[in-house]
Formats: C-alpha cells, structure tokens, sequence
C-alpha cells in the first residue's frame, strides 16, 4: 500500500476513541524498531520528520528508509508527516516531496498572520490531497529547533480561538497547547494537563481532530537506566500515561512522541557501554536500542488504545 493521508485514521480514532502515535524518525533503527512493533500491535502509524532531523540524516536517506517501511509492511497504513513545518515554503517543500501530511506551525506569529500562513498551506496541500496541521496556542520546551515558552499554562490554546482558527484556516486536525510541553522536562512540580481545553474545544468542534504534541512520558525505565550508567537526567519529568489514555479517549487523535524514543536508545546504549566497556561494534550496541524501541512502542500503542486498529482505518478507505 502507498502511504496514506490521516483523514481516515483521524475519523477512526476519534469516532472510536483512541489516538494514532505520531513518532520522530532520525535513522534507521529507530524507523525500523517503531514498524517493528506497529506491525505486531498492527496500529496505524504516523511517522513523522522534524527539521532537525532532515538537517541530520538528510530528506533523501529519511525518504528511503520510510520507502522500504512502507513496502515490507504493504497492510499498514502509515502517513508520513512533517513535523513543525514553520514556513509555506518547507510545507510547499515537503508537499512535492510526496508528504501525505504536514504541520504548518506558525503559532508564534500573531492569531491573524498564523490564520493568513496556514490558510496558503491549506490551498496548496489539499490541491495535492495531503493533510494539513496546524498549532495555535504556544508549548513549552526547547528542542534543537522548536522553541517554547517557559510557562505552559500561560499559553493554552483558547476554544473560541479554535474555533475562529479552524474555520477561517481549513486546517484538517489542530495541535493544541494542553499543559504539555517538548523534551525531557516537562514539569518542575506535580504534572497536570488542561483536560478542559480538550474539552472545551470539541464541544466547539465536535468531531474535529485534535493534535497533543510533547507527549513523551519520560518512562522511569529509561531515566534510571541513564541516570545509572553515567548519564545525568534526574529531574527529567514526563506526561503520565494516565493522562495520555485519558486525552486519546477525548478528541486527541494524535499524540507526538519523540523524546521516549531517544531515552530508549540512549538508555540502552549506555547500559552496553557500561556493561561491556570493551564493545565496538555499532551493531552490539545499536540492535539492543532497536529492541527497546520496539518494545516501549508497542506499550505505547496499548495506551493510545490503538491495538489491531489497522483493519477498520483499511475499511474506511482513503
Ligand atoms: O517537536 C520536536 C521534536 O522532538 C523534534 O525535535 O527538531 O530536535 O528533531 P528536533
Ligand atoms: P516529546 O518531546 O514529548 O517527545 O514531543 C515530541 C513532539 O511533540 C514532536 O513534535
Ligand atoms: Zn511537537
């Protein structure tokens, strides 16, 4: 199967109550320990690139490797997504590139200019059938190239805002500003989401898809594995998947999770180096991050509810 856009899985999930994870891809590994899991939980899949890794591992290379993702698991349907596309152009980009997904985020630009970019990002993408996300609202924290606010719950996205966003943009699904925030330090203090804007924005847009980036839960697994071998994250703090659950079953169809993953390979790698000081083999110390990929995955996607949910997304067409 080719790649597919989201318009499908966004109406599965949200009629039925789960959400689709939306995971980063940087290399290889971590591409092929993320469809290694989706492909036994056999979810839907949404793999998504950021600028940074594009600056890292290059469009050609990222391309390639989605290509044969696609190819050796033709039941699954996956979209690729950019991820925080912060101009029309790199949307534009991205389109012709053969993207069935793109995040026009322009949430630091003024409600009327963030309105004004996306609407050109929508006219462009749907002329070609490819899905548009859009933010309103500002997170928090600071990744190589996104850039957040300090204080989460100054910024929540408005619901009447929403409202007059979507309507006016055409965007297909929304990335909200819920309390949650990119890397590895999402709270200082007891973590909590704004559960009512969820809410409050879908009883204003009932059956519109909603986006919740940040969404890594810092998993104690990985932050002790780290913290025990060298590293030094120890006030790393994430969403508790309680919460995730909670905001898939609302109108969250999306949830974005990248930081899990580097801590997975990270943690992993560590441990190896630890373990076995006397190890250079990329491949002893890259295949056990791999596996732990996989298997943080697959948990996962049994907390977005998302398991054997491949079927129904197929039998809803494209
Ligand atoms: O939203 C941020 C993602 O974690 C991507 O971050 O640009 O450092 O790859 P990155
Ligand atoms: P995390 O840093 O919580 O994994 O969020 C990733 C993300 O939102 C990518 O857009
Ligand atoms: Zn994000």
């Amino acid at each position: 199967m080719a790649l597919v856009t989201t318009k499908k899985m966004f109406e599965m999930a949200y009629k039925n109550g789960y959400a689709v994870g939306a995971f980063n891809v940087n290399n290889m590994e971590i591409t092929q320990g993320i469809i290694a899991a989706i492909a036994e939980e056999k979810a839907p899949l949404i793999l998504q690139i950021s600028r940074g890794a594009r600056k890292y591992a290059s469009m050609s290379y990222l391309r390639a490797i989605i290509d044969v993702a696609v190819t050796e698991n033709p039941d699954i349907p996956i979209v690729m997504h950019l991820d925080h596309g912060d101009t029309f152009e790199i949307c534009k980009q991205c389109v012709d590139d053969g993207f069935t997904s793109v995040m026009v985020d322009a949430s630091k630009h003024p409600f009327k200019e963030n309105i004004e970019i996306t609407k050109k990002v929508v006219e462009y993408a749907h002329g070609h059938n490819v899905a548009v996300e859009a933010e309103l609202g500002q997170l928090g924290g600071i990744e190589d190239d996104v850039v957040g606010v300090d204080d989460v719950t100054k910024y929540l996205t408005d619901p009447d805002e929403a409202v007059e966003f979507v309507r006016a943009s055409g965007c297909d699904s929304l990335a909200v500003a819920c309390g949650t925030s990119h890397g590895a330090y999402k709270f200082k203090t007891e973590p909590k989401l704004a559960f009512d804007v969820i809410q409050g924005i879908s009883e204003k847009l009932p059956g519109f898809p909603l986006v919740m980036h940040g969404s890594s839960s810092v998993l104690a697994e990985f932050k002790d594995l780290i913290n025990k071998y060298g590293g030094a994250m120890p006030d790393a703090m994430g969403v508790p998947e309680q919460a995730i659950c909670q905001a898939a079953k609302m109108a969250i169809c999306k949830v974005n999770i990248d930081t899990d993953l580097r801590m997975a390979l990270t943690a992993k790698i560590r441990q190896v180096f630890a373990e076995k000081p006397g190890e250079f083999d990329p491949r002893k110390y890259l295949g056990p991050a791999r596996t732990a990929i996989k298997d943080m995955v697959a948990h996962k996607i049994k907390v977005l509810g998302c398991v054997d949910k491949v079927g129904e997304v197929l039998a809803a067409g494209d």
